[in-house]
C-alpha cells in the first residue's frame, strides 16, 4: 500500500527532504500587470506557479497585505529601479501555509506563517508565493491570515525606522507624520511600546484613532505645520513622506534624528551628508528580515500592539484594492484576500 503523501511533494524517501523535488499545480491564480497603468492594468489571470529554490520556502498565500509601493510600482514610478519583468505580480506581504520549507529552516508544511517577501518585485498576490526562511515567522495563535498579511512591511518599516535610524531610546519625544496609516499606526505604537512620547500627526478625523494607538497629542496637518512650531522632539519620523530634513531642522533637538519613508535621490544624499552632524536625517528603505517580524509578534502577544484593518477586500476586486490604497486609506492596512 502506498503511503499517503504530503501534498505537492514527491515521495523520494532516499533524498534529504531539501532535494526532494517540490510539485506545486503548475499553474496558478494571480494578479498581474503586464503594462504600467493605471488600476485596471490589473487582472486575474492564469500563470505559471513559481519555482523555488532548494532554500526557499513556499507558502499556500491565503491573504496579501496591500502597500502604497504596490501601486507606486505598477505606475511606473520606480522604473529606473526596477525596470521590466513583465508580467508582474505586484504584494510583498503574503501569509498564508508553508507548502515546503528547507529541513534546517524549522518550518513544515502547513505551519501558518507570514513573510515580508524578499524578491525586488514581489509576487504576494498569488496562490503560491516564494522566499528564503529569513523573510518569514511564524503566525501567533490566535491572529487571523488577514491581520497577519497586514502586518510585515509596515510593520517592519516602523519598527526600522524608529529603533535602527532614528535611535529610539526610552523618555525620547517622538513625532509621528501620518500617524493614521499603514505604516504610521504600527510606529505609535511601537514608539509608545519603546517608552516614548508621541505626537501624532494626521488629518483631523483621524484624531480619537491616533489616540486610541495611544498617542499622547495629536496634530491636525491641515490645521498646524509642525515644521514651524517653536518646539523640538529627539525623533521625527515621517511615515507619510510629506516633510523634509531641512524644513524639520528646526524642531529637531540637539542629537535628534529625522526619519521619512519618501526614498528618492536627494534623500540618498541627506542620509550621506547628515551623518556626522548632531541632527541627523536618513531616508530609509524597508528591509526584509525575520528577526524584526519576531520583535512585531513579540510586541502583538504582550498586547502592545493591534493591528487595524481598513478593508479585506477579494482577490478577484484588486483595480479596487489599487484604487482605494492610491486614493488614501481612511485608516490602518488594506488586505486582499487570496484564498
Ligand atoms: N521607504 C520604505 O521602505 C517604505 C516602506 C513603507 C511605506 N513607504 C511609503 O510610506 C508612505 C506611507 O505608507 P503607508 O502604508 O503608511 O500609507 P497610507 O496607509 O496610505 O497612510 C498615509 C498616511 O499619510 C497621512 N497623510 C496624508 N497626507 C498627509 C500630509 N499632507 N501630511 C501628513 N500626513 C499626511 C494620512 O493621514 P490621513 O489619512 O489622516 O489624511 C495617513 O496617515 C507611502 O508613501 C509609502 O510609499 C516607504
Amino acid at each position: 500500500m502506498q503511503r499517503p503523501q504530503p501534498p505537492f511533494m514527491n515521495s523520494e524517501e532516499t533524498l534529504p527532504p531539501q532535494h526532494k523535488i517540490l510539485r506545486l499545480p503548475p499553474n496558478m491564480d494571480a494578479v498581474v500587470y503586464a503594462q504600467y497603468g493605471s488600476p485596471d492594468v490589473l487582472s486575474v489571470t492564469q500563470v505559471k506557479s513559481p519555482t523555488p529554490t532548494p532554500d526557499q520556502v513556499t507558502i499556500r498565500v491565503h491573504s496579501a497585505g496591500v502597500n502604497p509601493i504596490d501601486y507606486r510600482l505598477r505606475k511606473g514610478q520606480a522604473k529606473w529601479l526596477l525596470p521590466g519583468h513583465f508580467p508582474r505580480i505586484p504584494g510583498y506581504d503574503v501569509a498564508g501555509e508553508v507548502v515546503f520549507a528547507p529541513a534546517d529552516s524549522g518550518m513544515k508544511p502547513g505551519d501558518r506563517v507570514m513573510a515580508f517577501l524578499d524578491s525586488r518585485y514581489g509576487g504576494g498576490y498569488a496562490e503560491y508565493a516564494c522566499c528564503h526562511p529569513t523573510s518569514v515567522a511564524p503566525i501567533p495563535p490566535g491572529m487571523s491570515f488577514d491581520d497577519a498579511a497586514a502586518l510585515p512591511l509596515a510593520g517592519s518599516t516602523a519598527l526600522q525606522s524608529l529603533r535602527d535610524h532614528g535611535k529610539l531610546q526610552s523618555g525620547d519625544s517622538v513625532l509621528i507624520n501620518g500617524a493614521s496609516g499603514g505604516v504610521g499606526a504600527f510606529a505609535v505604537q511601537i514608539a509608545k511600546a519603546y517608552g516614548a512620547t508621541v505626537t501624532g500627526v494626521a488629518s483631523g478625523e483621524n484624531e480619537a484613532f491616533v489616540r486610541s494607538l495611544g498617542a499622547d497629542e495629536f496634530m491636525d496637518y491641515t490645521e498646524t505645520d509642525f515644521t514651524k512650531l517653536d518646539r523640538t522632539w529627539n525623533l521625527v519620523f515621517d511615515a507619510a513622506g510629506k516633510s523634509d530634513y531641512f524644513s524639520s531642522h528646526s524642531v529637531l533637538a540637539d542629537n535628534g534624528h529625522y526619519v521619512s519613508t519618501e526614498p528618492d535621490f536627494s534623500g540618498a544624499m541627506i542620509s550621506v551628508l547628515t551623518k556626522f552632524l548632531s541632527k541627523q536625517g536618513t531616508i530609509m528603505l524597508a528591509n526584509p528580515d525575520a528577526d524584526d517580524l519576531h520583535e512585531l509578534i513579540r510586541l502583538y502577544e504582550q498586547g502592545q500592539l493591534k493591528v487595524v484593518l481598513d478593508d479585506v477586500i477579494e482577490m478577484s476586486e484588486a483595480t479596487a484594492a489599487h484604487q482605494k490604497i492610491q486614493n488614501g486609506v481612511d485608516r490602518g492596512k488594506l488586505v486582499l484576500r487570496v484564498k
